[in-house]
């Protein structure tokens, strides 16, 4: 049991609130976060860099609630941001322009004309043509752009093929065997000003050594830069340290730890000497263990050899297990007397679709309606990927600080939901009475 995370009277709580408690004000499914967690993954990231000239950017893309980067940027934390929706969300949080930096593979004109006008630190470019969009853009804008050239090191980050990056078959960053003509062409662009190179090479590493390699090739390439005169100054690391889903919550914290701290040893040796500044940009790693998706039990069924436990949350409200057979802990919030005997069990949503699988054979506790259910590690990529497919409402997100929570995105209602949609002139009601006077359906809304 995590200390964020303990189960009290045989109850499961984030930190000093008990689930049952948030239930009952939220009702289910909903996502819950521990602050507390959230700032102890920060701080031992940020310590194992200490003493380091580094940005930590919280990649926002794993979990974008304006209350979960308020948390990371009150502690410091700049912003990895890949849209203009997350650069917006970054600078409402409070994160300053200048810990901002800007990467993707497909930024429009337009996005990088808002970013440029914020003032943020760098633009993480991929390609010649955005380049050249974004020398465009900032001589119409009178400034001038500050830009790290992503390379591809062609590196196997050792991970799901759907979340590696760093691959030379991958649509990421600029071969790293061309990199340097590509910036020596283009050096003098006007309104573009090289200050450093970047790398990400994919999401959820478990292992430091293909890091190893593709930085090596990055500091390699930067010091062959700066020798041909370009005056760079910034390496980003990029993010993609793992986190572990298969085990108990405290020993998923206790191995992140461990991972870090091998990671901070692999780069301050890697950058002792050197003279750069460092970005760097965890997402998952910050947040990932810091979340649960709640949810409740609405019925057991058998069919044929199978039992299955339908539960109220479905792959809208957290996709990764149907997208990438991704696996989540499964633990009840009251906890089983011990030596409770285990059944293998499938547990699935209500959405039409077979996909809509949480876990199948998965050996778990006898449960009956009603019971609650936690999905842990489901503090990154999970709400952010949540849709409202089967006309599913997004569920509510809550944060627990000690013994206090709030809500901090309420259950979206149907009225929002529906109410987004527009009919065209020819569909409203007088319009297609007059061409179709039989066939006049009316929408009623349920009081
Ligand atoms: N920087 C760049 C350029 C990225 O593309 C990403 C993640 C990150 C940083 C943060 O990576 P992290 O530290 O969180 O691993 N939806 C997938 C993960 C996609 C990751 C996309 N890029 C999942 O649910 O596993």
């Amino acid at each position: 049991m995590s200390q964020f995370f303990p189960y009290r009277d045989g109850r499961l709580q984030v930190s000093g609130v008990a689930i049952e408690r948030l239930a009952e004000a939220v009702d289910t499914p909903f996502y819950c976060y521990s602050a507390d967690a959230l700032e102890e993954s920060y701080q031992t990231f940020a310590a194992a860099l200490s003493g380091l000239p580094a940005t930590i950017c919280y990649a926002l893309k794993a979990n974008s609630n304006q209350a979960v980067i308020k948390t990371f940027a009150d502690l410091g934390a700049g912003a990895d941001v890949v849209s203009e929706g997350e650069l917006r969300r970054a600078l409402a949080a409070g994160v300053p322009a200048e810990r901002i930096v800007f990467a993707g593979v497909g930024k429009k004109g337009s996005e990088l004309a808002t970013a440029l006008d914020a003032g943020i630190l760098q633009f993480n470019v991929e390609s010649l043509s955005e380049l050249k969009l974004l020398s465009q853009v900032a001589q119409q804008r009178g400034t001038t752009a500050p830009v790290a050239l992503r390379i591809n090191p062609d590196v196997d980050a050792g991970t799901l093929d759907q979340i590696t990056t760093g691959r030379a078959d991958s649509k990421f960053g600029i071969d790293a065997r061309e990199a340097r003509d590509f910036l020596l062409r283009n050096r003098s662009l006007p309104g573009i000003r090289f200050d450093g190179l970047a790398v990400h090479i994919g999401s959820q590493l478990t292992d430091v050594a293909p890091y190893r390699t593709a930085f090596q090739r990055l500091i390699d390439l930067y010091l062959e830069l700066r020798g041909a005169g370009v005056p760079l100054r910034r390496l980003d690391l990029g993010g993609g340290i793992g986190i572990s889903y298969k085990h108990h919550l405290q020993q998923q914290i206790d191995e992140a730890a461990a991972r870090v701290r091998d990671y901070a040893q692999m780069v301050r040796g890697l950058v002792a000497g050197l003279d750069a500044e460092l970005v760097f940009e965890p997402g998952r790693l910050l947040v990932g263990n810091a979340g649960l998706l709640v949810t409740r039990v609405l019925y057991v069924k058998d069919n044929s050899e199978r039992r299955f436990v339908i539960v109220d949350a479905a792959m809208n409200d957290l996709i990764r297990p149907s997208l990438y057979d991704a696996w989540h802990e499964i633990l009840p919030v009251r906890s089983p007397a011990p030596d409770t005997p285990l059944r293998p069990v499938d547990v699935v949503g209500p959405v039409c679709e077979s996909t809509d699988t949480f876990a199948k054979q998965r050996p778990l506790p006898p449960l009956a309606e009603g019971d609650l259910l936690v999905f842990s590690s489901a503090g990154a990529y999970s709400f952010v990927m949540a849709s409202t497919y089967n006309s599913r409402p997004l569920p509510p997100e809550v944060l627990v600080r000690g013994e206090r929570f709030a809500v901090v995105r309420a259950r979206m209602d149907y009225d929002t939901m529906i109410g987004q949609d527009r009919l065209p002139d020819w569909l409203e009601d007088g319009a297609s009475a007059d061409r179709q006077p039989g066939a006049r359906v009316r929408a009623r809304g349920v009081a």
